[in-house]
């Protein structure tokens, strides 16, 4: 085992004496939390930043995905992907709604919206994607099918922060959209999430919401939670997101270099950019085809683990696999193939903004034979 490991993420961290700063300027405002100064600066410059016309910050990404559900009062059944991190099912869980898993498209690992309609009943009342790994989901598809049958989108946006098709953001699609700013994310601010709204109105009631639905001093509108991003983390992101760009840029640098590499290694799939995209390079998945390549996917993981080398199963096991989901009709391997197939044969390499040639060889090294 090597003992100098290569994580598959490192967090982008803002420059410590300017953080200081912000800071010492908090403590003399002595207002911490609470849609304070630093917050409302945040929320304006991500509008700004993502082209988008509202942003409501949270305090991560899940509860902007629970509280979209509340806001639109969603229920019954929502077609959602088995391909994401489990937050995705969980938010629906959390609004007593029953997913319903429909397989995903092998070119993007986003939900088929061919397969969407087989799975309307009558009550289904909305479609919960995820643009996988930042990748657009086919929006227009989706949204076809959305107003064909009276249905809502919301968009599980976590890793798409400034992707862009056609020079438009991916998070003016659907109803509403929402954002994970994990520190394991492109864009962090520790702890943190957004939610992305279309208009005043409905960004005035997700403020409500989040805010344990208070509307003034004593009147409380609708049965909210708190989920309020605090002043620190909103001064935090003000700064990682000057430089968020550079750090984007870095990533992009590290995925021509696996694609150079990896191009003419029989078994290991990769994507090359889709044209038209303004990608983010928050992920490098490969995909293993164990008969051409002569090794499983978990062969290469260990091997690579072995080698100081941490990628990712990720998404593995699939949602649908999980306990709480395991029994639903969904949620069968019959109904999931190209789910279950890619789940079996994805890694995640290494990629994050610090990464050195020396790490980059490294990686490659473990893949290369
Ligand atoms: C697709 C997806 N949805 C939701 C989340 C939840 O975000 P958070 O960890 O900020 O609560 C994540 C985070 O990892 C994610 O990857």
């Amino acid at each position: 085992m090597n003992n100098n490991i290569i994580t598959v993420t490192s967090p982008l961290l803002p420059d410590l004496d300017a953080f200081n700063e912000l800071l010492k300027d908090i403590w003399q405002r002595k207002w911490i939390t609470n849609n304070g100064h630093y917050h409302q600066e945040l929320e304006k410059a991500l509008a700004e930043y993502l082209k988008v016309p509202y942003v409501s910050l949270f305090t991560n990404g899940t509860l902007p995905l629970i509280t979209a559900l509340q806001a639109l009062r969603i229920t019954g059944e929502v077609i959602t992907t088995p391909y994401s991190f489990v937050a995705t099912t969980h938010s629906l869980w959390w609004n007593g709604i029953k997913p319903v898993f429909v397989d995903i498209d092998p070119k993007t690992c986003c939900i088929d919206p061919n397969k969407i309609e087989a799975a309307i009943t009558p009550k289904t009342t909305a479609i919960m994607p995820v643009h996988v790994y930042g990748k657009p989901c086919d929006m227009q598809a989706i949204q076809d099918i959305a107003d064909k049958y009276g249905l809502k989108v919301i968009y599980d946006a976590a890793h798409a922060f400034g992707v862009e098709v056609g020079g438009k953001s991916v998070l003016n699609a659907g109803d509403l959209s929402t954002l994970s700013f994990h520190a394991t994310k492109v864009y962090n601010t520790i702890e943190g999430g957004a939610m992305i709204m279309h208009d005043a109105k409905t960004k005035q009631r997700i403020d409500y919401l989040k805010n344990f639905g208070f509307a003034g001093e004593t009147e409380v509108v609708a049965p909210g939670i708190n989920s309020k991003m605090d002043e620190m983390r909103s001064a935090y992101g003000l700064l990682n997101l000057k430089q968020v760009d550079a750090a984007i840029e870095a990533r992009h640098q590290v995925a021509i270099k696996y694609r150079e590499a990896l191009r003419n290694v029989e078994g290991i799939d990769f994507w090359d950019d889709q044209p038209g995209v303004k990608h983010n390079y928050s992920y490098f998945p490969i995909f293993v085809n164990a008969a051409k390549y002569g090794m499983t996917r978990d062969e290469l993981y260990f091997k690579m683990k072995e080698q100081g080398v941490l990628g990712r199963r990720y998404f593995y096991p699939l949602i649908s696999d999980f306990t709480t989901y395991r029994g639903l009709p969904s949620a069968t391997k019959e109904n999931l193939p190209v789910a279950t197939k890619i789940a079996d044969e994805v890694i995640c390499l290494p990629m994050h903004h610090g990464l050195s040639e020396e790490d980059i060889e490294r990686i490659l090294n473990c893949i290369l034979k």
